[in-house]
Parts: C-alpha cells; structure tokens; sequence
C-alpha cells in the first residue's frame, strides 16, 4: 500500500502543470520579491523559479518522507477539515498540503528558522501548485483518483493522471501547438483584476490561506469523479469540462503563490498588476 502511494502518487500537476503555476507566480511579484526569491534559487535554476517547481516530486522519490505533504484526501464529502484530513495515519500533525504550506511559508518569514530556505522556497512554490489540483484533496480510498483507472481517449491511465497531465497535454495538442508558453500567455490574458485581486485576498493576519485553497480543491474534486467508474473511457466530453477547470486553477496557483511570496519577503500583496 505505501509503495503504491509513493509510485502512483509521484507526480503532482505534472512538470507542465508545475511550471506553468510559478511561471505566473514569478510575473507577479513584486520587485523586491522577486529579488528574494532569485537570491534563494539553486544555480541550476538559472534565476527562473519555475525551472525548480518539479524538486519536490524527485526529491520525494529519494525521501519518501515528504510524500504526504503533497495533497489532504477527504473521506469524500467534497469538504477539507484540518483537524481530520491533515492529520497522518499514526496522528503525526499537520502532515498534509496545507500544514506543508504553512510550515515553508512560516519557515520563509523566519530568518532565525534553521530550514534549508532554498528547500523551503521550491517546496512552498511545488505545494501551492499540488493544492489546487482537485484530485490532491480526493478521497483517500482512492489515493486521490490514483487507484481509478480509466482511459483517456482510449489510452490507459488514471483519474489522478488526467487531473495532473493530460489534460494540459491535450489542451497543448490541439490548442497551443504544444507551446507552454503560449498556454500560460492565454491563462493569464484571461485573468481580470478583479479576479486576480480576490483571489489573492487573504485575511490580514494570515500569510497563506492554505486551508481555503484546499477547501475548493476538495469541492472541485466531487463534480471531477462524476462519470470515471472504474474502466471508462474519458474523451472530448470530459475534457471540455475539466479544461477550464485546470485553466482556472493553474490561475489561481500563481496568483496565490506570488501573493504569499509577497507577503514573505516585502510584506506587499498588492503586486505588479501592470503585467496582466
Ligand atoms: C516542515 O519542514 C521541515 C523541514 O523540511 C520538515 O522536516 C517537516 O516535516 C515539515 N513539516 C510539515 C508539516 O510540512
Ligand atoms: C540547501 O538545499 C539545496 C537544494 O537541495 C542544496 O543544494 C544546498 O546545498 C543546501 N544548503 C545547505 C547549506 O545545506
Ligand atoms: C495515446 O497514446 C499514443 C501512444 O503513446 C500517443 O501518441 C497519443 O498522443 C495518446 N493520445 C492522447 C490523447 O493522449
Ligand atoms: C478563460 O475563462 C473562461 C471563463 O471562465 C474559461 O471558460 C476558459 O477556459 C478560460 N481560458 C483560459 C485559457 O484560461
Ligand atoms: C506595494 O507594491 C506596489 C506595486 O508594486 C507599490 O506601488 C507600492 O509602493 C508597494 N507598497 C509598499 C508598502 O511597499
């Protein structure tokens, strides 16, 4: 069973997904952020954050320690509980998506905090992504849609795999000429100010809002398994439903990542709007 977990679950959004989170997460920060973070990035890196999203997914396979704070599966009533759903089987605390967010993000703030702060700064980025993902606050008989397999247009897969890849893949198919940069352009040429204010919008004393990311990924996840009985075969008419979902999300990710990073390292939310 934990093998499983760690082989199936290895992957969050996929590299594609990942990337495209803190590519529009680095389009937003402030410049004094922005100068933090590049501070902070390993040298392969190459001054790009998202070029690093993806450690955690690697770094998990070597230490598996780190697996369960990439999602908070629910017993499946489309609701995210702290206290229930991020606790570890044996009652270790805070050990989900959320508690791993508010861990880095108060690991960041504290220059007294003995965390490796470049491994703080690319797990924080990584589980703001895995967050977002409906199916990382699936239900935990399923391993989050892991456990489910389905085809997608008839090639075998499963459900978590659709949420994570392959539905950006198809949507690079067919729609951006299999051009990331050209999917993230159209994701951000979409977003409003208005949305992209609200959903940076966090309470004055909290520096991730974490728990609400979860709560909507956990009631995203309910209309996500509608249809995905065990064998079937996923195609336009899934898709179509699930794009702008995936869209929307990858969205708020990035919003929210540059937010958070904001709030960090210039105590300023109120990022560079005039690169929308
Ligand atoms: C917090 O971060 C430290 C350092 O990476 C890690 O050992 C610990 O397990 C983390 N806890 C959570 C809940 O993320
Ligand atoms: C911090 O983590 C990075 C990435 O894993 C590593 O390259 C670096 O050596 C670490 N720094 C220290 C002081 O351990
Ligand atoms: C199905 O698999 C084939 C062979 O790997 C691949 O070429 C094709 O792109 C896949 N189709 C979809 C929609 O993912
Ligand atoms: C743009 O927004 C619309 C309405 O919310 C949504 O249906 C569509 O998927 C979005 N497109 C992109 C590229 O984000
Ligand atoms: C916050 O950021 C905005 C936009 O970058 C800037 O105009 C403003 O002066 C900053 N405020 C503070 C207190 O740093």
């Amino acid at each position: 069973m934990a093998l499983l977990l760690v082989a199936a679950a290895a992957q969050a959004w996929g590299v594609e997904g990942h990337y495209m989170v803190c590519k529009i997460a680095e389009s937003y920060l402030t410049s004094e952020a922005s100068v933090a973070v590049k501070g902070l990035l390993p040298e392969s890196a190459g001054g790009e954050l998202a070029a690093v999203c993806s450690w955690p997914d690697t770094e998990r396979r070597q230490n598996p320690w780190s697996t369960p704070l990439h999602f908070a599966d629910t017993p499946g009533d489309c609701k995210f509980s702290y206290a229930r759903d991020c606790t570890g089987t044996n009652g270790e605390k805070d050990m989900c998506v959320v508690g791993a967010i508010n861990n880095y993000t108060a690991a960041l703030q504290d220059s007294s905090c003995p965390y490796n702060r470049t491994e703080s700064l690319m797990f924080l980025a990584h589980f703001v992504g895995d967050v977002h993902q409906p199916m990382h606050c699936g239900r935990i008989a399923d391993l989050g849609g892991n456990t489910v397999v389905v085809s997608w247009y008839t090639n075998k897969t499963n459900l978590h795999k659709v949420w994570d890849e392959k539905v950006i893949g198809t949507a690079m198919n067919r729609f951006y000429k299999d051009d990331l940069s050209t999917m993230i352009g159209a994701i951000k040429r979409n977003l409003t100010v208005v949305e992209k204010n609200k959903w940076e919008a966090c309470p004055s004393r909290a520096t991730s809002c974490a728990d609400k990311f979860a709560e909507e990924s956990a009631e995203l996840s309910c209309p996500a398994y509608v249809g995905t009985e065990q064998g079937s075969n996923l195609e336009d008419e899934y898709f179509f439903k699930a794009l702008p979902v995936v869209q929307k999300r990858i969205a708020q990710g990035g919003v929210r990542l540059a937010a958070i990073l904001n709030r960090i390292f210039s105590g300023n939310s109120s990022s560079a709007l005039q690169s929308i």
